[in-house]
C-alpha cells in the first residue's frame, strides 16, 4: 500500500542574505551564485518529492530580471511541477527582499529537470506528481509542454 503524499512536502522556501563574498566588483550579486542557490532550492524540492538523491539533468534559460545587491535578502521558492518516470521538473522563483522595508521584487526564475537515482547511480522511478488545485494543474500542463519541447530539441541536436 502506498500512502498519498501531499504536494506541500515538495514546496520549498529558502532565504539567503547576500554577503560581500557573493558580489562582483560593482556590488551586485554574481549570476553564478544565484544559479547555485536556484539549483539547491530545486534539488531539495526534487529530493523531498522522490525521497531519493536527485541530480540536476538540465536547467532551462535563466534570466536575471532585477539586480541584487549586497545586504539584500534573496527568497527562493521551488516546487515540483511535473514528473515523468524518473525525472521531475522543478520551477524556481527568486525574489529580492529589501531587509529594511520588507518589499519584495521578482528577480529571476528557472525550470530545472532532476533525475532520481538509485544506490548504483541509475535513474529510478519517482512517485507521480498529481496536481491538487487549479494552480498546480496550470503549472503541470505548462511543464508537460516544456518537456515535449526539450525532447524535440534533443532529437534535433542529435547527429
Ligand atoms: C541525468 C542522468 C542521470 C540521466 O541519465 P541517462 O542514462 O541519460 O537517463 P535516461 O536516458 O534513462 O533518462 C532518464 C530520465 O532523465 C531525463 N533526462 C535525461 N537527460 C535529460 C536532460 N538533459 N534534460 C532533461 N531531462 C533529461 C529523461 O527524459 C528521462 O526522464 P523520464 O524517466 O522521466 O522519462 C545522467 O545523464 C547523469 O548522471 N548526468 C549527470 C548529472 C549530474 O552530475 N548533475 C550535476 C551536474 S554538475
Amino acid at each position: 500500500m502506498s500512502a498519498k503524499r501531499s504536494n506541500k512536502t515538495n514546496k520549498v522556501e529558502v532565504t539567503h542574505i547576500v554577503l560581500p563574498s557573493h558580489a562582483n566588483a560593482v556590488g551586485t550579486m554574481f549570476g553564478g551564485q544565484l544559479m547555485s542557490w536556484v539549483d539547491l532550492a530545486a534539488a531539495i524540492a526534487a529530493s523531498r518529492h522522490s525521497h531519493r538523491i536527485a541530480v540536476t539533468a538540465s536547467m532551462d534559460q535563466l534570466d536575471f530580471i532585477h539586480p541584487i545587491r549586497v545586504g539584500d535578502y534573496v527568497v527562493l521558492k521551488s516546487s515540483v511541477n511535473f514528473t515523468g518516470r524518473t525525472s521531475m521538473e522543478v520551477g524556481v522563483r527568486a525574489e529580492v527582499e529589501n531587509p529594511l522595508t520588507g518589499e519584495r521584487v521578482y528577480a529571476a526564475s528557472a525550470y530545472l529537470t532532476f533525475v532520481a537515482i538509485d544506490e548504483l547511480g541509475k535513474p529510478t522511478q519517482v512517485p507521480q506528481f498529481i496536481p491538487e488545485n487549479p494552480e498546480e494543474e496550470r503549472r503541470n500542463k505548462a511543464a508537460q509542454l516544456r518537456r515535449q519541447q526539450r525532447i524535440e530539441l534533443k532529437k534535433q541536436q542529435q547527429p
